[in-house]
């Protein structure tokens, strides 16, 4: 059963961060964090691609500026949180309110699953990699970058942050991407407290 109660508080608690999640200072920071995915996974041009738990549709802008007639989905659990993704966006991306747990696209018809940031605070995310692999493509990838903070201060970190499920170590994502049938796993610090693990239908 999911634990829509967890889908609930993260719904909330991004609802009321929408406004200011944006924020100026981090900008640059999370900017070039996301040019290092991007660049990393070297994305086809024509391809569909996802990205699950979009927030604020950084990731989707900046998958436009490469300029590769891409065609770009987002989905979030937050209404407010797409509400600044689709006025950034101007209709250049599709924005569905919808939870990894339960999505409503065809099996077999992505490129690329993007996850960034939003992997921890899956309610079932045993179901979100049962759902990535049956939408991708064979040979589609999915691609999930994620805090780490080491041992100690990721349980910190879980016990602070509203809607964590679940902070996970770079073996455990390696574990996860093979155990729902990921090839071609490989894994690299982006930076001191970001890890990128990538595998292939
Ligand atoms: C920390 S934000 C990251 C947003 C964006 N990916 C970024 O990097 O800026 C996490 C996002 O995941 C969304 N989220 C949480 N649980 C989700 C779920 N079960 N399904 C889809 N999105 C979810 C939240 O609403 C929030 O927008």
């Amino acid at each position: 059963m999911i634990n829509s109660k967890l889908i609930q508080k993260n719904k909330k608690f991004f609802n009321k961060f929408a406004g200011s999640y944006d924020i100026k200072i981090f900008k640059k920071w999370q900017e070039s964090i996301r040019k290092k995915i991007i660049k990393e996974v070297a994305v086809k041009r024509n391809s569909k691609i996802l990205d699950t738990g979009c927030g604020t549709g950084e990731l989707l802008k900046q998958l436009l500026l490469e300029k590769k007639n891409l065609k770009l989905y987002g989905i979030d659990v937050s209404d407010k949180m797409l509400e600044v993704a689709g006025r950034k966006l101007n209709n250049k991306a599709n924005l569905k309110l919808s939870s990894v747990e339960k999505m409503d696209f065809k099996n077999n018809s992505f490129n690329y699953v993007f996850s960034e940031d939003a992997f921890h605070h899956y309610a079932d995310y045993d179901l979100a990699m049962k759902n990535f692999y049956i939408i991708l493509k064979i040979k589609g990838k999915l691609v999930v970058a994620d805090v780490d903070f080491g041992f100690v201060l990721n349980k910190v970190f879980h016990f602070l942050e509203p809607g964590n499920n679940k902070m996970h170590s770079k073996k455990e994502f390696i574990e996860l991407f093979k155990k729902y049938g990921f090839k071609k796993i490989r894994q690299k610090k982006i930076n001191l407290i970001q890890v990128l693990t990538i595998g292939e239908k």
